[in-house]
């Protein structure tokens, strides 16, 4: 098995992650510095950073999220915010969050030490379709939305045509639901902000076919057998 794939199938990282483990010199195959593209078969003694990585199999475990604001997607946080590990009831494995939602941003994220299928949930390739809940300040009307719907230029380039409607609207708040398939840096936010509205509330409701529903801010659950099965088909 090629030695990017098997560190990602130990939660280690994703494989393009082991990648760029491999190049930094930090992964070693049986005492010598891994290349790139390198394989690795059962006896061989894998290290990362001189730390023995076994070669048993690991439980992958799948979790899904109701992230409250407040709360960073990293594993750690150098300014020493709440991460989503914090959250983590007792008993989890060392999973990670698949992407980001920023740290005012809440709702649907998904926890695993399936670097594999991380990988490719978060491949710009993929063009997942994920759907948020923005409230904006004040009143917005559906053509206000199609700026939005065909691309926003953000850091010179547009962002892909994505689907948008009110579903409701008064004079102190319209609430929208965006589907977008990219995951560019605070990229709901940002289009709001190029059309002059301020998102005062965000929320992930759901990746592809897979809902938030049912889960309270800040809890987590396993993901069931068919959610993990579907998940791997996208
Ligand atoms: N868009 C944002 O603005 N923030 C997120 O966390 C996700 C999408």
């Amino acid at each position: 098995m090629r030695i990017n794939k098997f560190l990602a199938e130990k939660g280690l990282a994703s494989r393009r992650h082991a990648d760029e483990m491999i190049s930094a010199g930090r992964v070693k195959i049986n005492g010598q510095l891994a290349t790139l593209g390198a394989n690795v078969e059962e006896g061989d003694e894998v290290m990362v950073d001189d730390v023995l990585v076994s070669m048993e199999e690991t439980k992958l475990e799948y979790y899904i999220m109701n992230k409250p604001k407040g709360v960073v997607c990293t594993v750690s946080d150098d300014r020493g915010r709440k991460t989503v590990m914090d959250l983590l009831p007792e008993g989890v494995g060392r999973v990670f969050p698949v992407g980001r939602l920023d740290y005012a941003t809440e709702g649907l994220l998904i926890l695993t030490n399936d670097g594999d299928l991380a990988f490719r949930l978060t491949h710009p390739t993929a063009e997942i379709p994920k759907t948020y809940m923005a409230r904006i300040e004040g009143t917005l009307t559906e053509k206000d939305l199609n700026p939005i719907r065909s691309g926003i230029e953000l850091d010179g380039v547009l962002t892909k045509k994505c689907k948008a409607h009110i579903v409701e609207t008064n004079k102190a708040y319209t609430k929208v639901h965006v589907t977008i398939t990219e995951g560019r840096n605070r990229q709901v936010r940002r289009m709001f902000e190029a059309i002059g509205k301020n998102v005062e509330f965000l929320k992930r409701v759901s990746i592809g076919q897979l809902k938030l529903k049912g889960l309270d801010r800040g809890e987590i659950r396993a993901l069931t057998e068919m959610e993990i099965a579907y998940l791997k088909g996208l």
